[in-house]
């Protein structure tokens, strides 16, 4: 239906190509707006003419075009726009069509292409916390999204376990901890560990120098510096992996800044050699004041590397591994000089496609909002506790409404809604945007919220449980779908495709979030206004196929998000 609207306006304006057409097009909100609405205003300042006489011109045009009167109920201008009404029959027949096929959303835009995401990415040795939550669902659902569109995307895990920290951890662990408290607390007993080296070299600044000392033999791959430091790798990989679990997410490389640990060198070789290295007090460093930029620190003066160069060697990596068209950091705003500073670097290196390929996405904070979370040792909120938090609330809720479930239902329920509740609110709103935390929204089955989506894809699957002569691929009679909310309901299921683009095109899981709550209220206003399993075969069956087309892109969206569905909750 788009690409005949946008085919029709095409013979009649000349000035824009089909691509910009279809970028101005519109889809008003209202219906007396009608279902595409043509804006003249960019064309005005080209053609130097009013936008409402522009409109009135090429409305003439329009209805010179055949097409026109076989599609269209009415076409009109309404002040700078062109307002094109499809027949309702039409627009049923073709958004139907369409959207009842299984992989309705899916296209090979991609295919051929590769992009990797660098997100979760937490630091060995510390909790994961809130803030690595959303890196985590940031990434996962843009890997959802992108490979629907057909890319090959890498999902990697850029580990936060090499730097000076574990020579301060050594140390503390030599002089005040035990094997058995490690073994036995994990993460919480190292962060303990860490907190008392601070506390003690405030008093003792030689300790610093033994953190050094200890971090440079790691670098120079001493055996019992690098033993110690792979039981604290192994203790935390599997803490993370437990909460990846439980959030049903993978990664295909966890691959953490010690990976680089040798290819360091070759990163200094490189900059030498083109001449980028400079001194600063003992210190290596990329001079970046010509771009208003803070120098990229190299090297430090006793001669290892930082974070940067370890993002360098990664990012050329990369390159030579997987040939990506692009590569992803979700990582918090206050990350943003740092990405800055290793993408300038490496198109001072030559590379020209670091400009377009290199990509920060960047968040915002989670705020608690007086909101009391279970912590554990030193009062840190873990993410593991806040999704079964999630999950326990969740069950209360379905022992409430729906105590007639098995354990089994109850407890696959809880933990599907209960993990989607959290996951949902994080990428409910632009990623930049502060994240409120909030239990009684989180958890609540209305307004917009996981649960409510999930509520409503379980309802639709009831609908279609207690009819059982319908078949998806049956003939329907189009015209029985022409109420209000019935248009209005196919006009969402219309969405999804551009929806899915605008997310990959923007690294914004919110639109997909936003689009599932809109099918979800339009369902349910269609569901209010019709009565779905009604005696009359074909208005049944015209209803049942609305109803399985909305199922499924619901289950899909939330997919995308990284949430999966239950059928009854
Ligand atoms: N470990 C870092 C942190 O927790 C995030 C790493 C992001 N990725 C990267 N390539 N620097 O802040």
């Amino acid at each position: 239906m788009k690409s005949i609207v946008v085919d029709i306006l095409d013979k009649a304006v000349d000035e824009l190509d089909k691509n910009q057409i279809e970028e101005i097009l519109e889809q008003p909100p209202k219906p007396e707006l009608g279902d595409y609405a043509f804006p003249c205003f960019r064309l005005a300042k080209v053609m130097r003419k009013a936008p409402n006489m522009i409109a009135a011109d090429i409305y003439e045009k329009v209805c010179q075009d055949e097409r026109v009167a076989d599609t269209f109920d009415k076409v009109e201008t309404n002040g700078a726009y062109v307002n094109f009404f499809t027949n309702k029959s039409i627009f049923a027949k073709s958004v139907i069509e369409k959207s009842k096929s299984d992989n309705y959303g899916s296209s090979d835009l991609g295919k051929g292409k590769t992009i990797c995401i660098d997100y979760s990415s937490p630091n060995v040795a510390k909790n994961f916390h809130v803030g690595h939550l959303r890196t985590t669902v940031i990434g996962n659902s843009l890997y959802k999204i992108y490979s629907k569109l057909g890319f090959n995307v890498e999902r990697i895990n850029h580990l936060g376990d090499w730097g000076t920290q574990f020579g301060k951890l050594i140390v503390a662990y030599k002089n005040w901890g035990s094997e058995e408290e490690v073994k036995a607390k994990g993460i919480e007993e190292l962060m303990r560990l860490y907190v008392l080296f601070h506390d003690e070299a405030d008093k003792n600044p030689e300790l610093e120098d033994d953190a050094r000392a200890w971090f440079h033999k790691m670098e120079l791959g001493d055996e019992e510096a690098l033993s110690i430091w792979k039981w604290f790798f192994d203790i935390s990989l599997e803490e993370f992996k437990r909460t990846y679990k439980l959030m049903g997410m993978e990664f295909d490389h966890y691959t953490g800044e010690s990976f680089y640990r040798d290819k360091t060198d070759d990163v200094v070789k490189e900059l030498t050699e083109k001449g980028l290295l400079t001194e600063s007090e003992g210190a290596k460093i990329v001079d970046l004041s010509e771009y208003d930029m803070a120098p990229c620190l190299i090297l430090k003066k006793d001669g290892s590397s930082i974070y940067a160069t370890r993002d360098i060697a990664a990012v050329e990596y990369r390159k030579k591994t997987y040939n990506f068209e692009k590569c992803l950091y979700v990582t918090g705003q206050e990350q943003k000089l740092h990405f800055a500073q290793v993408f300038k670097v490496m198109e001072l290196l030559g590379n020209d496609w670091a400009k377009d390929g290199l990509v920060h996405i960047p968040y915002g904070l989670v705020s608690l909002a007086g909101e009391k979370l279970s912590t554990r040792g030193g009062n840190v909120i873990y993410a593991e506790d806040i999704l079964k938090e999630a999950i326990s609330k969740i069950k209360e809720i379905i022992e409430e409404k729906n105590p007639d479930l098995s354990h089994e239902q109850k407890e696959e329920a809880a933990r599907i809604v209960g993990v989607g509740a959290v996951i949902f609110n994080d990428l409910y709103n632009q990623r930049i945007k502060d994240v409120s935390f909030k239990w009684e929204h989180i958890t609540s089955f209305e307004g917009e919220t996981g649960p409510y989506v999930q509520y409503t894809y379980a309802r639709c699957s009831s609908i279609l449980r207690n009819v059982n002569d319908f078949d998806i691929n049956g003939e329907i009679d189009y015209s029985l779908l022409s109420d209000a909310s019935s248009s209005e309901l196919m006009k969402e299921i219309n969405r999804f495709e551009d929806i899915i683009k605008e997310a990959a095109d923007r690294y914004e899981p919110s639109v997909v979030a936003r689009y599932a709550v809109d099918l979800a209220q339009a369902f349910n206003r269609f569901y209010t206004e019709n009565r779905i399993a009604v005696d009359e075969k074909d208005v049944r069956d015209a209803r049942c196929t609305l109803t399985y087309i909305t199922r499924r892109i619901l289950r899909d969206s939330l997919d995308l998000l990284g949430i999966g569905c239950v059928e009854q909750m």
